[in-house]
């Protein structure tokens, strides 16, 4: 399988470059070293632990086997694991294809066989220790004499975690923390839901995507909308939702529109294979028959106040909605509008990231892409970090996420 650009494979690994961790006296910068074990050994005579460069660069084509998953592993997060034998060597590869097949661990070492005995699991996220679906991943390796295990993200899941201090139990050296931040961007909704969920907060990763002009409209004053973004930010939205385990709109926008909310290819219309759940939130059931949403492309759930209750407005109560999401097994959801339902999401504080595709146009006049999110005054406004902003083909796509201090501060 070709490996993408930007990480390449963790390669031969005879050789390696001494870190810039350790004191320049001991160990030169440039010196080169003829195993990445005899870093590491010493690493441990100073009681410290730290990755090699073979074990790094195994660490960044782990990130990359993961993220071939991204939308496909919920309820559980998407995770790669590459094994080097004890000189360094790749010899086994995996990543979690899909819930309820092998782990990551489990195919990389299958792969490796006994080449793995004395080597090193380099993984994107702490092996579990729990019999789900599958075992214990721990004690797979612990079984194939893995003699350590390099970790980028400690598993919050309470039901799977303590996978480092079993391995550590068992004599197999563990370090925690390689690329954390990168392996970790690659799991943000399943890690934020994980770790709402265990403190009591069970409930998806909300993405809302919006389209405007620049002066923030989503349609002309005449209703007309098709197209306000080019034909590369609406194939970017694909993406997106392929990423996705759901998709939801408000039945105003079903009744306006009439959007089929799939992943297809918008210039073919060829539909992908495995397709998000399509959540209509409809609290009377208004959504047509024989509303595109409701054909066989994809699952659909029209969620009324007889499925999740109602709020003080007597519509669907949001946060209910969520907790029912989340207990189906949903974790990354993306909320496509219209303007009512994503000023009621924002105003509930249930929006994690948002997605602004941005043309470069102005309309003067029309509906804007949000309504009526609670804000009052300048002083309640929604505050935002942007995250990413790029251009695609002639529009905007800034990515942003809320700022969690009190207001105020
Ligand atoms: N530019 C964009 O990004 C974008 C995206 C999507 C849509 N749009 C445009 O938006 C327009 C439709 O706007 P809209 O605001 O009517 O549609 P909407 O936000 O999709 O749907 C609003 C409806 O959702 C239902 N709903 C159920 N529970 C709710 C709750 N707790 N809070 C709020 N709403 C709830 C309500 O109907 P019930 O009370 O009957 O349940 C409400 O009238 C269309 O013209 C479409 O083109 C633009």
């Amino acid at each position: 399988m070709k490996r993408p650009a930007e990480a390449s494979g963790p390669g031969p690994a005879a050789v390696c470059r001494a870190p810039t961790w350790t004191p320049t006296r001991d160990l030169p910068p440039d010196v080169t070293l003829p195993c990445p074990r005899a870093v590491n050994a010493r690493c441990a005579q100073k009681g410290v632990e730290m990755a090699s460069d073979a074990e790094d660069r195994a660490m960044r084509w782990a990130i990359a086997l993961a993220s071939r998953s991204i939308g496909a592993t919920s309820p559980n997060p998407v995770v790669g694991c590459v094994i080097l034998d004890a000189a360094g060597q790749s010899v086994g590869e995996g990543f979690h294809a899909y819930a309820g097949g092998p782990h990551a661990e489990i195919r990389a070492l299958a792969e490796a066989g006994v080449r793995a005995k004395g080597g090193t699991a380099v993984v994107t996220l702490e092996p579990c220790n729990h019999t789900g679906r599958t075992g214990p991943c721990t004690q797979a390796l612990i079984a194939a004499g893995v003699a350590r295990v390099v970790v980028a993200v400690p598993d919050p899941n309470p039901t799977a975690a303590g996978g480092a201090a079993t391995l550590r139990a068992a004599g197999v050296e563990v370090e925690l923390g390689v690329r954390e931040a990168e392996a970790a961007a690659g799991n943000r909704a399943w890690l934020v839901s994980t770790r709402r969920a265990a403190a009591g907060d069970p409930r998806p990763y909300v993405i809302w995507k919006l389209a405007a002009t620049l002066d923030g409209r989503s349609a002309a004053a005449d209703g007309s909308s098709q197209w306000i973004t080019s034909p590369a930010a609406r194939s970017d939205v694909h993406i997106l939702r392929s990423s996705c385990d759901a998709i939801m709109a408000g039945v105003g926008t079903v009744l306006a529109d009439d959007p089929q909310l799939t992943v297809r290819d918008p210039a073919t219309g060829v539909s992908a294979t495995r397709q998000p759940l399509r959540v209509v939130v409809d609290s009377a059931g208004r959504t047509p028959a024989d509303a595109r949403v409701r054909d066989g492309a994809a699952r659909t759930w029209v969620a009324t106040t007889a499925d999740v209750g109602a709020g003080p407005d007597g519509r669907v109560d949001l946060a209910a909605l969520c907790a029912e999401l989340f207990n189906r097994g949903h974790r990354r959801v993306l909320l496509e509008g219209g303007p009512r339902l994503s000023g009621a999401f924002l105003a509930a504080g249930l929006v994690d990231e948002v997605v602004a595709y941005v043309a470069p146009k102005l309309l003067g006049a029309g509906p804007t892409a949000v309504l009526d999110a609670g804000v009052t005054s300048i002083d309640d406004a929604i505050g935002l970090e942007l995250t990413d902003v790029t251009r695609i083909g002639p529009d905007l796509r800034i990515t942003a996420v809320p700022i969690s201090t009190p207001k105020g501060e």
